[in-house]
């Protein structure tokens, strides 16, 4: 595969995840107007795209439509919905009460631009606004889709929530200062949520939309598992050893907030070896499926290395 040029197709792919999420974005007016520009700045500056881009890309293994340009309606709510929760997360998982961070995507944190009460409220709005978006896919869908998209809205929520990166966020908080007393079964329940949930939520809305069975489910299941555990192990790896100005974030936040990390629970080598083995499975994983898997083993082996 030496010819394949992942920098370009993960740039096609990337500035088409952030068209579609630009022309979901609410306009800036009337007397909300602070707290809409206050969403529009965290969702608009900047980041990966990692999740709609995976969500796009499993949508295309099952469906076998859509290409790097072409997005089908159904979907494209659905891109722009799970990048408005991902930022909300991360609105306020750098507030003052939580991470207390002032630097993200290389710009300053919400909270630091518009002040933590607007910087909560901008959260919610982002949130209550990707459920707006999930609701509108259903327009002008025929009625024997309604309720594979009901199945997926479910879903999403479902791991955004108490049963995924909410639950997974209050461990982390509650686990602060725990050093690794704080163990490898909490560990693993934290990472697995605050990050993994909505990793799996981005392929598994994707493999249903594309009209995956289950089968093919539990097998996107099993991979975005494993490519979630190994994101946020590579995310501790880097808040020790990246580059801040690379990264767009401040390195030793987990430091200095006594955080329950895979570098503190089982040392840098260990992290850095799981996020290999872990990563190496996902391949076998997707070897099992069906579809052009090319972008796709390209993507998780980037993800292994990232200083992003
Ligand atoms: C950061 O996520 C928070 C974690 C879940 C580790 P990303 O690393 O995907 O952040 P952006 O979207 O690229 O900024
Ligand atoms: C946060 O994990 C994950 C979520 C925002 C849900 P981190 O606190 O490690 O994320 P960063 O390092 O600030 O991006
Ligand atoms: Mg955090
Ligand atoms: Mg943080
Ligand atoms: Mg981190």
């Amino acid at each position: 595969m030496s010819d394949y040029d992942f920098i370009e197709e993960m740039t096609k792919r990337r500035d088409r995840a952030e068209r579609i999420i630009e022309e979901c974005l609410p306009r800036e007016e009337g007397f909300a107007k602070t707290v809409i520009e206050a969403m529009n700045y965290s969702v608009r500056v900047g980041g990966k795209r990692l999740r709609p881009i995976l969500m796009q890309e499993c949508y295309r293994l099952f469906s076998g439509r859509g290409d790097e340009f072409v997005v089908e309606d159904e979907l494209r709510y659905y891109m722009a919905a799970i990048e408005c929760i991902h930022s909300y997360s991360l609105v306020h998982d750098d507030l003052p009460a939580m991470d207390n961070d002032m630097l993200r995507r290389g710009m300053p944190t919400t909270h630091a631009k518009y002040g933590e009460a607007i910087a909560i409220l901008a959260g919610d709005a982002l949130l209550n606004y990707a459920m707006e978006l999930t609701t509108r896919a259903v327009d002008g869908c025929a009625d024997d889709d309604i309720k594979r998209l009901a199945y997926a809205q479910r879903l999403l929520f479902d791991r955004a929530g108490i049963y995924g990166m909410i639950g997974g966020q209050t461990a982390d908080v509650e686990a602060e200062k725990s050093g690794a007393s704080g163990g490898g079964e909490l560990l693993s329940y934290i990472h697995r949520n605050k990050t993994g949930a909505l990793i799996m939520a981005a392929m598994m809305v994707g493999a249903i939309l594309g009209g995956a069975s289950e089968k093919q489910q539990d097998i996107v299941v099993s991979i975005a598992q494993n490519i979630g555990l190994a994101f946020q192990i590579r995310d501790d790896i880097l808040d020790v050893e990246g580059d801040e100005t690379t990264l767009g974030k401040p390195i030793g936040s987990d430091a200095k907030n006594e955080k329950l990390t895979y570098v503190v629970c089982y040392g840098m080598d260990r992290a850095k070896e799981d996020v290999k083995k872990l990563t190496d499975e996902a391949h076998e994983l997707l070897d099992e499926l069906p579809g052009n898997k090319t972008f796709l083993h390209a993507l998780f082996t980037e993800l292994t290395t990232r200083d992003k």
